[in-house]
């Protein structure tokens, strides 16, 4: 072929244009990740850009840069980007690729986790329910369907991608990509399939030819050319597979997700902080929080079963957007004293020395410059250490489970035990002044049943079929309905219906009447038995089954049943007699007709009432209210509703729950951060519904016109304490330590407005409840006011000097100043 010189030299020009000015080269080896020749530490964090809203999207961002992050990670959400096979959405908050370039704007990196299986706590794991109903298709497998489909979908994000110059070989901010997803943890279930389909997913997404690394996580035979990583609560054990991949830390399970009916989960900052330190002492050099920010399960998202609405996660950024203090602070201080042994931890000959009792000092050396970097561990669950590095000299501090970072070696810069960071204490405000009577008056309108109840259906089936193949999920709700011809009244005047569902929720009625209900404890099968009466001739026996959140984890998860399939379905009557009606002439129907009707949109309430009705079944509920005034995040009150679904200015908001109680025991009265975190430990919120509050995004809400709320209530509620409020933070209090640089702030525009505690000394107690110790330096609250009264924020430098106490003794552990003050 031939081409004229010109053309050469253009082509030329432009591709050295890119060059030089734009593509970042990443590498990697054993050691580490290569940003354009630079070994890197990464700190990156989870935000799922559907769990939160384009118009929050910024502001996260900006936390999570200011809280000491490199990176943003997130999944793509296949259900939601193709809800009906080749028919794509990737508007509002599905614009995965505006999500990364304002990332890339805020000067971060980004991981990309294709997937597309998600896990995530996501429904069906983040497949569309179209692919279940494909002929021939297993999913997760060797299976040739599912390859192609999985194959289409992820070019398609790929060349997305590419069209919008997003990995980092094109100058944009992608510096990692991942296939298939903790396929290690269950490929055992699959067989020599599993085995052939890994293979298949990494030579697959290899030929994408992205310019930038490929990882799985949790994938310990992860072929050549992808880097397995570890997910979990701590991985400093962990090793890749193979000598020349980096030691990278995917899912660090910063908290825990939570279903209905259980405890709020906590895991602390100081175990958080522990868990990293121990990771980057060991050889660790990327290090993302699962997640960072965990947000809201709009819609029917949620996975299953029995997914919450909120995904809070115990984030360092909350639900609603708000710093979670003191963790979010605590991470911050941690990630820039890492930093400062970037360079040395990332080429660094590594040193372990053993002081027993579990202690341990892990020196790194520069084989350049001679520079050194310290780690002095203590994973002793109880007992504290002191530590002597040089005849005396350098004494140590490190309590039970904490890691002190030492910068050369001999400056402690971190311990992940000491907290310097505020803990702020968020209030729900009610400001009644928008709500003029104070109470919300509300329209409501019965679900119409009339088809339902009488057995009407769309189609018939001599069986009991499983739920989600029927409904594809279009709908929480499938109605199960068949008529039995009594002759003999006496012998069932006085029955029993039981029907056996594999869940999550039934209702029953018989002859158009409720004979009663009951939800599966954790989302797993169970039996519901209901005394009812048949009378002479034609009786009308009507099921509805709702699900609550498609299975997302497990071996074959996509195939975990829902709904009635197969029951039995049985009728005992008098002496026991047994009708099994499992193979009758079942009718169907897909979903409420309130859903067909769209009752969740405020056009369809019209006059409102001050006594609406309480306890009704299969009701739908509307209130007008006011956008609260100011920035702070909105949340609605459901606390008194059963179960259901809201909507805001017809956009769901997702399920709620508020009659599912936590177990009122298993919370801790004192969370103790020592000792290996699990999802049980330190729990709160006992007794309680697992949520009252749900997240209303200011953007769901209208300036002037006012909103409206939709409830459908599914169980029966009483709406009267239907309330809105804004979240803010009501009270912070710090300890900070000596030497330390204590930042106290409020949220957005508010100012410290008194200072109701300060002690610079041995002050003792907890937020709420500090105290005097023996002695402090007798100014603190002068101090702290001067410096803190009337801000947004301030600094206080927590050193004798400035408290003005340089005549007291050298008790250097117990030094410390303690402050509350109220916004
Ligand atoms: C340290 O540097 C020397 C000389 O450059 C090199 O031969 C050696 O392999 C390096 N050691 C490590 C552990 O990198
Ligand atoms: C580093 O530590 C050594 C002794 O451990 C000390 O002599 C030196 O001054 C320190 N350097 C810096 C920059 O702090
Ligand atoms: C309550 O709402 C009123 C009217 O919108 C507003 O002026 C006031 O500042 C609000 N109060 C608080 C505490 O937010
Ligand atoms: C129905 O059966 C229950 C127990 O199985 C019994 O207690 C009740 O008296 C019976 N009622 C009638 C009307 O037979
Ligand atoms: C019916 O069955 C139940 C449980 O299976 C049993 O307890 C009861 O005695 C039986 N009644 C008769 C009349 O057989
Ligand atoms: C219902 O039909 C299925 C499938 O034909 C069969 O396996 C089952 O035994 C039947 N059950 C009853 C109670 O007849
Ligand atoms: C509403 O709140 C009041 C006061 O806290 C409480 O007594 C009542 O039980 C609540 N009603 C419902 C339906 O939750
Ligand atoms: C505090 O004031 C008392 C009396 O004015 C004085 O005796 C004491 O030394 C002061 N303490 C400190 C820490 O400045
Ligand atoms: C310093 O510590 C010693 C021993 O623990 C104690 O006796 C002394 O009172 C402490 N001094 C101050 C100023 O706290």
């Amino acid at each position: 072929m031939s081409s004229s010189s010109s053309w050469d030299k253009i082509v030329f020009f432009f591709i050295s244009f890119l060059g030089l000015c734009s593509a970042i080269e990443v590498s990697y080896d054993g050691k580490s990740l290569i940003i354009n020749g630079e070994r890197r530490i990464i700190f990156s964090g989870a935000v799922h850009y559907p769990r939160s809203t384009e118009e929050m999207w910024p502001n996260i961002i900006q936390k999570a840069k200011d809280g000491g992050l490199d990176a943003i990670e997130t999944y793509i959400f296949w259900n939601h980007h193709e809800p009906a096979r080749r028919k794509y959405d990737f508007s509002e908050n599905l614009d995965f690729v505006k999500f990364f370039k304002l990332i890339q704007q805020a000067g971060l990196y980004a991981i990309l986790r294709i997937g597309p299986y998600a896990c995530a706590e996501w429904n069906y794991g983040g497949f569309p329910l179209w692919l279940h109903k494909m002929p021939g298709i297993e999913l997760r497998t060797d299976n040739q369907v599912f390859k192609n489909e999985m194959s289409i979908f992820t070019s398609k994000i790929v060349n997305m991608a590419k069209e919008a110059k997003l990995f980092a070989s094109q100058g944009g901010p992608v510096i990692l990509a991942q296939i298939e997803n903790e396929y290690g943890n269950i490929m055992w279930g699959y067989g020599d399939a599993g085995k052939a389909y890994m293979k298949w997913c990494a030579q697959m997404a290899l030929a994408q030819n992205i310019g930038v690394p490929w990882f799985m996580c949790q994938q310990d035979d992860a072929p050549e050319g992808i880097i397995n990583t570890c997910n979990g609560y701590y991985c400093d054990t962990f090793q890749p597979n193979n000598p020349n991949s980096p030691k990278m830390w995917t899912e660090n399970w910063i908290g825990w997700f939570q279903k209905w009916g259980q405890r709020n989960p906590h895991r602390t900052g100081e175990d958080v902080a522990y868990s990293v330190a121990r990771f980057f002492q060991n050889g660790g050099v990327l290090n993302n929080y699962y997640m960072y920010h965990g947000g809201t399960n709009f819609g029917r998202s949620a996975g299953g079963p029995y997914i919450m609405t909120s995904y809070d996660y115990d984030a360092p950024v909350d639900e609603y957007g708000n710093l979670n203090q003191p963790k979010w602070g605590h991470l911050k201080q941690l990630h820039a004293a890492i930093k400062l042994g970037e360079k040395i931890l990332t080429d660094g000959i590594r040193v372990d020395r053993d002081f027993g009792s579990l202690v341990t000092l892990t020196t790194y050396t520069s084989n350049t410059t001679g520079g050194r970097f310290c780690f002095l561990s203590n994973a002793n669950e109880h007992q504290d250490a002191y530590i002597d590095l040089k005849d005396g000299n350098d004494k140590y501090f490190v309590p039970a489970w904490s890691v002190t970072i030492l910068d050369n070696c001999s400056k402690e810069v971190f311990n992940t035990a000491k907290v310097n960071s505020q803990t702020s204490i968020m209030v729900k405000k009610n400001n009644y002044s928008e709500l003029p009577t104070g109470k919300l008056t509300w329209a409501w309108r019965p679900e119409a049943m009339k088809d339902t109840m009488k057995g009407m259906g769309k189609f018939k089936s001599n069986q009991l079929l499983e739920q989600k193949d029927l409904t594809l999920d279009v709908s929480d709700y499938l109605w199960y309905m068949t008529t039995i011809n009594i002759k003999d009244e006496s012998a069932w005047k006085n029955a029993t219906l039981r029907v056996n569902t594999q869940g999550h929720v039934l209702h029953s009625f018989v002859n158009k009447r409720f004979v009663g209900s009951e939800f599966s404890q954790w989302g797993n099968g169970f039996t519901f038995e209901t005394p009812i009466s048949l009378k002479r001739g034609r009786n009308i026996i009507t099921l509805l089954s709702a699900t609550v959140g498609l299975a997302n984890y497990g071996v074959k998860f996509d195939l975990a049943k829902t709904g009635i399939e197969g029951g039995p379905i049985q009728l005992i009557g008098k002496n026991n007699v047994t009708m099994d009606i499992s193979n009758s002439s079942w009718s169907y129907k897909i979903g409420l007709n309130g859903e067909v009707k769209r009752l969740y949109d405020p056009s369809m309430y019209t006059s409102s009432t001050n006594n609406p009705p309480v306890g009704r079944r299969m009701t739908w509920y509307a209130t007008h209210f006011k956008t609260p005034s100011g920035t702070d995040p909105v949340v609605v009150d459901l606390q008194g509703m059963g179960k259901g679904e809201a909507w805001i200015n017809g956009q769901s908001i997702g399920r709620y729950w508020p009659s599912m109680i936590a177990s009122s025991d298993g919370c801790d009265e004192e969370c103790d951060y020592r000792g290996a975190y699990k999802p049980e430990k330190c729990n709160y919120n006992c007794g309680n519904p697992s949520q009252r509050w749900y997240h209303v995004p200011r953007s769901f809400l209208n300036n002037n016109q006012g909103n409206t709320l939709v409830l459908f209530e599914e169980i029966g509620g009483n709406p009267q304490n239907v309330s809105f409020r804004t979240v803010t933070i009501g009270t912070i209090c710090a300890y900070g330590y000596e030497g330390a640089l204590l930042e106290l702030s409020c949220q957005g525009e508010k100012t410290i407005s008194e200072i109701q505690f300060a002690s610079f000394g041995d002050p003792q107690g907890k937020c709420g409840s500090f105290q005097k110790g023996s002695w402090e330096a007798n100014n603190s609250k002068a101090i702290v006011e001067a410096a803190c009264l009337g801000k947004e924020n301030c600094e206080l430098s927590v050193t004798r000097e400035a408290f003005s106490a340089s005549g007291i003794g050298n008790n250097a552990t117990t030094i410390r100043l303690a402050v509350q003050a109220l916004c």
